[in-house]
């Protein structure tokens, strides 16, 4: 399969940022922007948000996802949000494994299998996270690095399955720095994974799979790293909030 025939998916990712207010506010701008996409447009949100989100992107060609989601169907797990919950609400997509998470909260990669497999249960479809440390990098380990996230996170995921997961190659150096990995460092990477999947279910499936970048993407960069062979969209962090970066990002996604 050619690249021009994957599904290129651009999400947003506002991590802790907006309001519901802000949110129906952001989305009802981006609304008349995105229209002609071109690819897949989500937007995922605060749990908060959620709700608001789903009301603005109605009737529109924005999907709305969730930044995470516990591994647990219910119980005793305070804070915490269930994939049967994002489900009853309308919620499409979910953000697993995100570096932030792995960093700040304790995401291990079998904790990241375990949600990846609660959201896929719930009929969710995944953006799985993968990614390095720059000292890892630095090592020479990234490809290893990413392939064992990749196998560990898809563990027990059945070839069916795998149509309702996204890999976003987020290199933790480049989130939210500013410094974006080259077009060739994220092809290079992209490829790996496309690679491990081939490993682990075959050449379609790999072929079929949608790869995103993530890190530092904007309206400047984003032509040259979605022209990768191997970069059918992107996970969009900082430039997601402001609805004409996104838009211009969806643009050159489309052409
Ligand atoms: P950034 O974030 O675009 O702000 O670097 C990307 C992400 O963390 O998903």
């Amino acid at each position: 399969m050619k690249k021009s025939a994957r599904r290129a998916v651009i999400a947003g990712n506002w991590k802790m940022n907006k309001t519901p207010c802000e949110t129906t506010a952001l989305i009802n701008e981006m609304k008349p922007l995105v229209k002609d996409a071109d690819c897949g447009v989500v937007l995922c949100v605060p749990y908060v948000d959620l709700c608001a989100a789903l009301e603005a992107a109605k009737d529109s060609n924005i999907e709305i996802g969730a930044q995470n989601c516990h591994w647990a169907k219910s119980g005793a797990f305070t804070g915490e949000i269930s994939a049967d919950m994002l489900v009853s609400m309308g919620v499409k997509y979910v953000i697993i494994g995100h570096s932030e998470r792995r960093t700040y909260f304790g995401d291990t990669d079998v904790t990241v299998n375990q949600r990846v497999r609660a959201a896929l249960d719930a009929g969710l479809t995944v953006i799985l996270c993968v990614g390095e440390y720059l000292e890892q990098r630095e090592q020479g380990v990234t490809g290893e690095l990413v392939a064992m996230q990749t196998k560990i996170a898809l563990g027990g995921v059945s070839a069916e399955e795998l149509s309702r997961i996204i890999i976003a190659y987020e290199p933790v150096w480049a989130i939210g720095t500013g410094r974006t990995a080259t077009a060739d460092q994220a092809d290079e990477v992209n490829g790996i994974i496309r690679a491990t999947v081939k490993e682990l279910y075959g050449e379609a499936a790999a072929e079929a799979m949608t790869v995103q970048y993530g890190g530092s993407m904007n309206a400047a960069n984003a032509a040259e790293l979605l022209s990768k062979e191997h970069v059918d969209g992107g996970l969009i962090g900082g430039a997601s909030l402001k609805a004409a970066d996104f838009a211009a990002i969806v643009e050159a996604a489309s052409r």
